[in-house]
């Protein structure tokens, strides 16, 4: 029976996110996406287009995906928290690409508020329950404490594929 097929699929404006989405792909041996975003999202004018966007909960304008969602067992999404929504170039994939999900996990990155609604909100955009999610804080990201959190959810999510993979053998 082949691997299960695990696509990591992330927006980062400073870096956190792409980090653990990085760690997060070697630690269950996914492909890791970018989602390449059209706007200048970079210093203060950049930063209030970001809170903006939160606000009107605007869908931005994103590049055709390089990798294809349908072709994956799993699709990990991860998303900095914006004013306390998902960031818009993750919405925007999201709602794209509903179609195209088997099964879906979330993973954010954040100050310290506002999880529960992003994962709240990613989960009405891609029209499916999470198998698993995860929260981590840019602070612990920064002093190199973040990998606990992120090797439970991957325990999680390798559970899930095992079973999964052990469901399709025997029915
Ligand atoms: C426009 C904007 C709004 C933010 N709003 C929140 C927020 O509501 N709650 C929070 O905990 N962090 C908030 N943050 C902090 C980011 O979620 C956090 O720094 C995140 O790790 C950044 O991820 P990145 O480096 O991948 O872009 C905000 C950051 C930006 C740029």
């Amino acid at each position: 029976m082949s691997k299960p097929r695990v696509l990591i699929v992330f927006f980062s404006r400073t870096g956190t996110t792409r980090l653990l989405a990085a760690t997060l792909g070697s630690m269950v041996s996914a492909d890791v996406m970018e989602i390449s975003d059209g706007t200048e999202r970079r210093g203060a004018l950049g930063y209030l287009r970001c809170v903006i966007d939160s606000w009107r909960k605007r869908q931005a304008a994103i590049a055709p995906p390089a990798l294809d969602a349908s072709q994956y067992d799993l699709v990990v999404v991860g998303t900095p928290v914006w004013a306390g929504a998902v960031a818009s170039p993750v919405r925007a994939y999201l709602a794209e690409n509903r179609r195209k999900f088997r099964h879906i996990a979330f993973f954010c990155s954040l100050g310290g508020r506002g999880a529960q609604a992003v994962f709240d909100e990613m989960r009405a955009l891609s029209g499916h329950a999470p198998v698993a999610q995860c929260k981590v804080r840019a602070s612990e990201v920064r002093h190199g404490t973040a990998a606990a959190s992120l090797e439970l959810f991957a325990g999680v999510l390798k559970h899930h594929l095992a079973r999964d993979e052990a469901l399709a053998w025997c029915c």
